[in-house]
C-alpha cells in the first residue's frame, strides 16, 4: 500500500493557447507532439509528459495521477477504493498509452476532486529543453510536485487519502485566518506524503471545493535564481500573483503563487524541505508563512481599507 509520486497533471480548459503561453512563456515548460486524441502535452523532465491540457467547456484540474509500483498494487488499490464506496472506471489501453502508463484507472476523493492512479511509467532518452531556458525542475523520485485539494468534510477526506489510497501525514496543522479568537474556529489541512521525500505530494484543505476542483498544483525550480525570474516572467506576461514571494514554515519552500488561465494556482518555489519517509514524525505547525505570501485577497482588504481611511 505505497503511492509513490506525482506523476502528470490533466487539465481541462477552454483556453488551450493560453495554457500553452503560459506553460511554455511562463513556467518554462517543453511543448512535445499532442496526444493521438489531441490533447497537449508539455515536458518538465525525462517523463514523457507532465501537464496533458484537455480542451473542453470547463476551467478545472481534471485529475491529478498518482503512480504505484506495480501492476499488482495498482489492481489492490482500485479495489480498496471501489470498496471505500468511490465510482471507479478503468482506462483504455489507447489511453493508457496516450498517458505513456502501463495501465490507469480514474476516480474521485469523497470531495470530488478527479484522480487517476497508474503504474508502468515511460520516460524518454530525449534532453528535456525548455523554450526559455529553464534547465530543469526538481523531479525524480519526489515525482514532479504537489497538488492541493478542497475537503468540505475533512475528515472524510483523509481517512480517503490515508487509509484507503495510502498517503501519510507529514504536517497536520490547523491555520486561523482571522486572529483564531472565539469566532474564528480556524481550517484543518493535512500535508500528505507519498513514499519518497517530497514533504507533500497532496495536502487538504478544509472548506468548500472551487470551481476549478484544485486549490493549488506546486512545481520546484532547483534554485532561487530560477524562482526570480520566473516571477519576473509573470509580471512580464500580465499573469496574476497570487501570493506575493514568501516561505512556508512546512515544507520550507521559497517561492510565490500564479493565477493558471483555470482559475487555481501554481506554486513556484525552490529549496523545499526533503524528508525521510521512514522516520518522519508528524508536526503541527501554527503558521502558514515564515515571512511573506501576502495573497491577492489580503492585498485587496488592506487597499481597500486604506482608500476608505484616505477619504
Ligand atoms: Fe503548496
Amino acid at each position: 500500500m505505497a503511492i509513490k509520486a506525482l506523476g502528470y497533471l490533466v487539465v481541462t480548459t477552454a483556453q488551450p493557447a493560453d495554457w500553452h503561453r503560459f506553460l511554455t512563456q511562463l513556467v518554462g515548460a517543453m511543448p512535445v507532439a499532442d496526444a493521438a486524441d489531441g490533447a497537449s502535452l508539455y515536458r518538465i523532465d525525462a517523463r514523457v509528459f507532465r501537464f496533458r491540457i484537455e480542451s473542453g467547456s470547463q476551467e478545472r484540474l481534471q485529475a491529478a495521477g498518482y503512480e504505484v509500483d506495480s501492476a499488482e498494487a495498482l489492481a489492490a488499490l482500485r479495489q480498496r477504493i471501489a470498496d471505500a464506496g468511490r465510482a471507479v472506471e478503468d482506462g483504455t489501453p489507447e489511453q493508457a498509452g496516450a498517458r505513456g502508463v502501463a495501465a490507469f484507472f480514474r476516480t474521485s476523493d469523497p470531495a470530488g476532486n478527479g484522480l487517476e492512479f497508474y503504474h508502468g511509467d515511460a520516460r524518454t532518452d530525449a534532453p528535456f529543453v525548455s523554450p526559455i531556458g529553464v534547465p530543469g525542475f526538481v523531479t525524480g523520485d519526489m515525482g514532479l510536485g504537489h497538488a492541493v485539494f478542497c475537503a468540505p468534510d475533512f475528515e472524510a477526506s483523509l481517512r480517503f487519502y490515508r487509509d484507503v489510497v495510502g498517503f501519510h501525514e507529514t504536517d497536520m496543522p490547523r491555520f486561523h485566518f482571522n486572529g483564531g479568537g472565539p469566532d474564528d474556529p480556524g481550517m484543518g489541512f493535512a500535508f500528505l506524503h507519498a513514499d519518497n521525500g517530497r514533504h507533500h505530494s497532496v495536502a487538504l484543505g478544509e472548506g468548500p471545493v472551487p470551481p476549478s476542483a484544485c486549490v493549488h498544483i506546486m512545481l520546484e525550480y532547483p534554485s532561487l535564481l530560477e524562482v526570480g525570474k520566473a516571477h519576473d516572467r509573470m509580471k512580464a506576461l500580465g499573469y496574476d500573483e497570487s501570493a506575493t514571494l514568501g516561505q512556508h514554515y512546512n515544507d520550507e519552500t521559497v517561492g510565490f503563487y500564479v493565477r493558471t488561465p483555470s482559475g487555481f494556482d501554481l506554486e513556484v518555489g525552490c529549496d523545499s524541505l526533503v524528508i525521510d519517509p521512514a522516520t518522519w514524525e508528524v508536526t503541527r505547525h501554527e503558521g502558514i508563512s515564515v515571512w511573506g505570501h501576502e495573497w491577492a485577497w489580503q492585498k485587496a482588504l488592506r487597499d481597500a481599507q486604506d482608500a476608505q481611511a484616505a477619504e
